[in-house]
């Protein structure tokens, strides 16, 4: 599929690592539909990068966690440019959340925006992408849920379910549009986490560095136009933390 012209949805596309691919998108001539919650600033200026560069481009806010918002995301960007061709999930929260303190919610709130979201992307862009006879669906998952670490259970649980997710739509909308999942290391820390505790984290990487933004953006950019022969497949972006 080529990028230049097509229209891109990018769920949490105002910040860090959605900002990164919205902007990468739109240099290479996409559409693109910045989609967020609460960074409505953050979102418009992503937009107006985004003209700048003589792309079209459409901030949306909704909350994916909803079959509403995802609607309301896929309908303002068919209504704006008459298609999507592309979704990246990108969307995601994070909590810490540690064992002694967990509460029922922390569960409810990981699964509704960290595998609900996707799903309801999946399950929305995929029958209208395969309406239109094609698509491409990028979801984002994690390298940790095949080596979970503390502290942050209901998050690995529901992002190991977008394993099964890519799986299970993959073979849902073939052939007509493919999905796949990337498995990101540590690319942006959190910006509560300490220098030392970054630097623990590069020593943990076999490549001994944290990742960059655009290491992402270059697989999505692979996912999109790469190839028309990878489905079902999810790539682990990591310095090779899986196999650390
Ligand atoms: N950062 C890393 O090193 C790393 C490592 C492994 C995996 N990943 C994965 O890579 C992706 C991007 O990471 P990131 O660190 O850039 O993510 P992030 O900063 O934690 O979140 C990205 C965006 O998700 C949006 N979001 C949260 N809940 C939402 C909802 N209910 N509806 C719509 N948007 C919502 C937020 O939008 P608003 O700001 O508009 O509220 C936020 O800006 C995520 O899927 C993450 O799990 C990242």
């Amino acid at each position: 599929m080529k990028i230049a012209g097509a229209t891109v949805v990018v769920t949490g596309g105002a910040r860090r690592i959605g900002k990164h691919i919205s902007l990468g998108l739109a240099q290479r001539g996409a559409n693109v539909v910045v989609n967020y919650q609460s960074s409505a600033t953050e979102a418009h200026e992503v937009v107006e990068a985004c003209v700048n560069m003589g792309t079209g481009a459409l901030a949306v806010q909704a909350d994916i966690s909803s079959k509403l918002g995802v609607e309301a995301v896929r309908d303002a960007a068919i209504s704006k440019f008459g298609g999507v061709d592309c979704l990246i999930n990108n969307a995601s929260i994070y909590p810490n959340t540690p064992l002694d303190e967990l509460t029922e919610d922390d569960f409810d709130r990981n699964i509704a925006v960290n595998l609900k979201g996707p799903y309801l992307g999946c399950w929305l862009f995929g029958l209208h992408m395969r309406e239109r006879g094609h698509g491409k669906i990028v979801n984002i998952t994690d390298w940790g849920v095949n080596r979970p670490y503390t502290n942050y259970a209901p998050y690995f649980v529901a992002k190991g379910g977008i394993v099964t997710l890519t799986k299970v739509f993959a073979k849902e909308l073939a052939p007509t549009v493919m999905v796949n999942a990337i498995a990101p290391g540590p690319i942006l820390m959190p910006d509560d986490f300490s220098t030392s505790t970054v630097a623990a984290v590069a020593q943990a990487t076999p490549l001994r560095r944290i990742g960059d933004p655009e290491d992402l953006l270059q697989t999505t950019l692979y996912l999109l136009e790469g190839t028309d022969f990878v489905t079902g497949a999810v790539i682990p972006v990591d310095g090779g933390r899986t196999i650390s």
